[in-house]
């Protein structure tokens, strides 16, 4: 003889309230550097249609208010600061102005990246310095910046988006490979600092994902189909892949999960 014991049904909305208890950015602020492009324009997005009131900066003016007046026609609440990452000034006055906003961010996301690519035997100090400046650089004085206050206030997220490139040279890795190696590392070292008090720090790392970044790459049908055959998925990266991982680690639900590197790429880097 068989028995059958099972609940009669759901409680309606129970699933909405659970997941909202564990991914909902609804309350927070975001900063998103390099979100009016590419994949931080993804993850801008995901972050205000999760509940977030986000700020992008970036430099072109006519791409930061394209993507906030989409995100605001969504019902979103979003705002842009334009400015320029690569100087240390630079960097203050758009950290200050885009505190400015919506107040103190509770989530960083450090996305604003270059990649020059000259070859190693002309790669000189001025593309050392600029892309240093930018990919590294920037991160650090933003987490300078933003750390210590999430972390006084007990609740931080923040997450920096380096490359595979941290990890096997590429095309040209050059600085760009050395500086998101260290952009991993510095992830880390936030974490061992902030990470007790409730301000996690992590990484997103993406494969090769069709952005205007690599337009010289992703123009060739030929490379992109053999970049595309690399992966385990048999793609290359959307801009919106970030979009899940992103409101993860921005989230309650990823509290316990720190100085992480996690991989976006369809598993090109386990291939
Ligand atoms: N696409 C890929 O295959 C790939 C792979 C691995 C890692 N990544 C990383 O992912 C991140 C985003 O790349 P993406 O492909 O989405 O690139 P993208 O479309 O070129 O976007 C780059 C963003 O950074 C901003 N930015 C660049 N320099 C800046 C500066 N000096 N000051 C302020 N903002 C600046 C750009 O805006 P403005 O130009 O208007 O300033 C733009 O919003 C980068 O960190 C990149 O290294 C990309």
């Amino acid at each position: 003889m068989t028995s059958l014991n099972a609940s009669s049904g759901r409680v309606p909305g129970l699933s909405a309230a659970y997941l909202s208890e564990l991914f909902s950015l609804d309350g927070r602020t975001a900063l998103v550097t390099g979100g009016s492009s590419g994949i931080g324009r993804g993850i801008a997005g995901a972050l205000a249609r999760a509940g977030a009131s986000v700020v992008i900066v970036a430099r072109r003016e006519p791409e930061l208010a394209a993507t906030v007046d989409e995100l605001t026609a969504d019902g979103c609440r979003a705002a842009w600061v334009s400015g320029d990452l690569s100087t240390r000034d630079g960097v203050r006055t758009v950290a200050e102005r885009a505190a400015e906003v919506y107040g103190e961010p509770d989530v960083l996301v450090n996305c604003a990246g270059i990649n020059l690519r000259p070859p190693m035997d002309e790669l000189d100090e001025a593309v050392w310095d600029t892309t240093m400046s930018v990919n590294l650089e920037a991160p650090y004085l933003l987490g300078r910046r933003f750390g210590p206050g999430m972390a006084e206030r007990g609740f931080g997220r923040i997450i920096h988006i380096t490359s595979q490139q941290a990890h096997r040279a590429f095309v040209r890795s050059g600085a760009y490979g050395v500086s998101k190696g260290a952009l991993e590392s510095l992830a880390r070292s936030q974490a061992e600092a902030w990470s007790p008090h409730g301000v996690t720090c992590n990484t997103l790392v993406p494969g090769f994902v069709m952005t205007p970044l690599n337009t010289r790459l992703s123009s060739d049908p030929e490379k992109v189909a053999a970049l595309a055959a690399r992966t385990m998925i048999g793609r290359n990266g959307l801009a919106e892949d970030f979009a899940g991982a992103a409101v993860f680690l921005a989230s309650r639900a990823s509290g316990y999960v720190t100085g992480q590197a996690i991989f976006v790429d369809g598993g090109f880097s386990v291939h």
